[in-house]
């Protein structure tokens, strides 16, 4: 406490405190909700010490070109100290930076270098559990009697040898390791080194918005909330489900009823936002749901909860299929709450891997880029992707570091392959490092890197550069409404977004064929005959605007006036 008291005076000394109530324009919109978030994964963004590892100071240098790129602001990934067992969201401290990263001082430059260019700064808050190594459960796990022991969740085991209860740790094992110095066995959802947090402490709770305090003083506009479906779990332990089959660890299959998506989640989502509101920052959340109503509950009543749940629907995709797109749309604007569109980030595989078909992947990439970019709401987007960059898998156990894969290995590649350096120029270190990079650059870096894709006007690059523009500059793509055309085609979903006297027609094509369309568009109320070409890749478009000839994974985008 008296730590968080001397920094608020030293803070309140030379940074200017945010204004109290969240600024709204005149639509009633908060600035998060015209923004498009960027995730850096700081360990792969840019080096610049030459020890393979990226940094703070390494994004501070790439700040003009975010800006010129077009988002708002960048949400990193843990930099918090950290032994790094799962690459930063093992924390060790709340109140600093890792020297792998940095200083505290770096991070303010971060912060007043982004602000003067108007990008704001979102860091990733683990509440869930700290690494083994924080100074909270060492001293937990020293005595049973401990004034730390309630901070962290303790149970005597059945018997011998045997857990508290049969709950599995989602990185594979049993959730529970016993720790012989107090004969006692504690939980953790992720991996042993990351013990769960006991958030039925009330020390806990009042610790964590302290936190999330002192950071926002520091000029935080927000924070992401790692894995907020997992801080509760039944205080009975009352066994999960067994279900048939065996998982990628070798695990029975397992309904995680009692461990996971507890409704006590949502008293603290409260608690976070009454914070967040008092300086107008951001919330979003780590909720991966396929389902309407769980989506829509992280909202809370609209405004006491997450303003920016990541549901994740788009995600989840595995195939570029237009029926399976639009049905993941609507499931996500069915919530009736501000949307909010992922298709990669660190744990998953890159889209170009996911969704790429070796032939047309540049088109592919721009489909989805104008995909993410279009829909209403905000859009998160995961380094790289920008580029079309790929998913470089390790094959052999040896370069693994993700201690997932080496879980699951050979079975399970898992995160490594999309969390290689950010690809700036097709020197050997990518631009990223003048060392050894942790994980090793594709050979597909050569020609999907930054300096490269700027040269060529019809680039990943510069379509995600041109359509952010686009979005910036015109609000019927960022604010307007949307509508649905063409519901049952198979291959073409098409949009209108429309504000005021102006429509964007968005028709993205996601199937390998050349596709004609054409939209009755007159009987809407918009004037086809005086269209204007916005942005296409592989498209054709006639003098009036329609029809539209698409190629393959083709995007057209068409600003269409009102009827006179
Ligand atoms: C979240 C993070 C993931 C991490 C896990 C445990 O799912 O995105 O990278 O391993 O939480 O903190």
């Amino acid at each position: 406490m008296l730590r968080t008291l001397l920094s608020a005076l030293t803070l309140s000394l030379c940074t200017t405190l945010p204004a109290g109530a969240p600024a709204v324009d005149t639509e009633g919109h908060a600035w998060w909700q015209h923004a498009v978030f960027y995730e850096i994964y700081p360990r792969s963004f840019q080096d610049s010490t030459g020890n393979g590892v990226g940094d703070l100071n390494g994004i501070t240098a790439r700040l003009d070109y975010l800006r010129g790129l077009g988002v708002d602001a960048l949400w990193l990934t843990p930099c918090f100290p950290s032994p790094q067992v799962d690459f930063g969201y093992d924390v060790s401290d709340y109140w600093d930076i890792d020297p792998l990263f940095g200083t505290l001082q770096d991070f303010d430059r971060l912060v007043a270098e982004g602000r003067e260019r108007g990008l704001k700064v979102i860091l990733d808050l683990v509440l869930n559990h700290t690494s083994d190594q924080h100074p909270w459960f060492k001293e937990s796990r020293s005595s049973r009697t401990s004034p730390r022991r309630d901070w962290y969740v303790w149970r005597d085991g059945k018997g011998p040898g045997a857990p508290p209860c049969n709950w599995e740790s989602l990185f594979g094992g049993p959730a529970w390791t016993l720790d012989p110095a107090t004969g006692q066995y504690y939980y953790h959802y992720f991996y042993r080194q990351q013990p769960d947090l006991n958030w039925r402490n009330p020390a806990v709770k009042d610790e964590m918005l302290d936190v999330t305090r002192w950071w926002y003083r520091r000029g935080v506009a927000g924070f992401r909330l790692d894995a907020v479906d997992t801080v509760f779990e039944d205080p009975g332990l009352a066994d999960n489900p067994v279900l048939p089959g065996r998982n990628e660890y070798g695990d029975p299959n397992m309904k995680n009823l009692h461990n996971y998506k507890l409704e006590e989640e949502h008293g603290l989502l409260k608690d976070l936002r009454r914070v967040a509101d008092e300086t107008g920052a951001v919330l979003i959340g780590e909720t991966y749901t396929e389902s309407t109503p769980e989506l829509k509950a992280y909202y809370g009543n609209g405004r006491d909860e997450l303003q920016m749940p990541t549901g994740h629907m788009l995600a989840m995709a595995q195939t570029l299929s237009a029926a399976d797109f639009r049905q993941r749309i609507d499931a996500t604007l069915a919530t009736g709450f501000w949307p909010v569109w992922v298709l990669g980030n660190h744990d998953l595989a890159r889209t170009a891997t996911r969704f790429g078909d070796g032939r047309h992947d540049d088109a592919i990439a721009k489909v989805l880029a104008a995909l993410l970019l279009t829909l209403p709401g905000t859009p998160i987007l995961y380094y790289g992707e920008e580029l079309g960059m790929v998913n470089n898998d390790p094959v052999r156990l040896e370069d693994v570091r993700d201690p997932l894969a080496r879980q699951g290995w050979p079975r399970a590649k898992r995160r490594d392959g999309a969390r290689t350096p950010m690809q700036w120029d097709g020197t050997a270190g990518a631009g990223f490092t003048k060392g050894k990079p942790w994980l090793p650059i594709p050979p597909s870096a050569a020609t999907r890197n930054v300096a490269a894709e700027s040269g060529e006007p019809g680039s990943v690059l510069n379509f995600h550069r041109q359509v952010l523009a686009l979005r910036r500059g015109d609000p019927a793509l960022r604010e307007g409404d949307y509508r649905p055309l063409n519901p049952a085609d198979p291959n073409v979903l098409s949009c209108l977004r429309t504000y005021r006297n102006e429509a964007v027609l968005v028709t993205l094509n996601l199937s390998p064929e050349q596709r004609s369309l054409s939209f009755d568009l007159k009987a809407l109320g918009w004037d086809p005959t005086r269209a204007v070409r916005l942005a296409t890749s592989g498209a054709a478009l006639p003098e009036a605007g329609l029809p539209l000839e698409l190629g393959p994974y083709g995007v057209a985008m068409v600003s269409v006036p009102r009827l006179r």
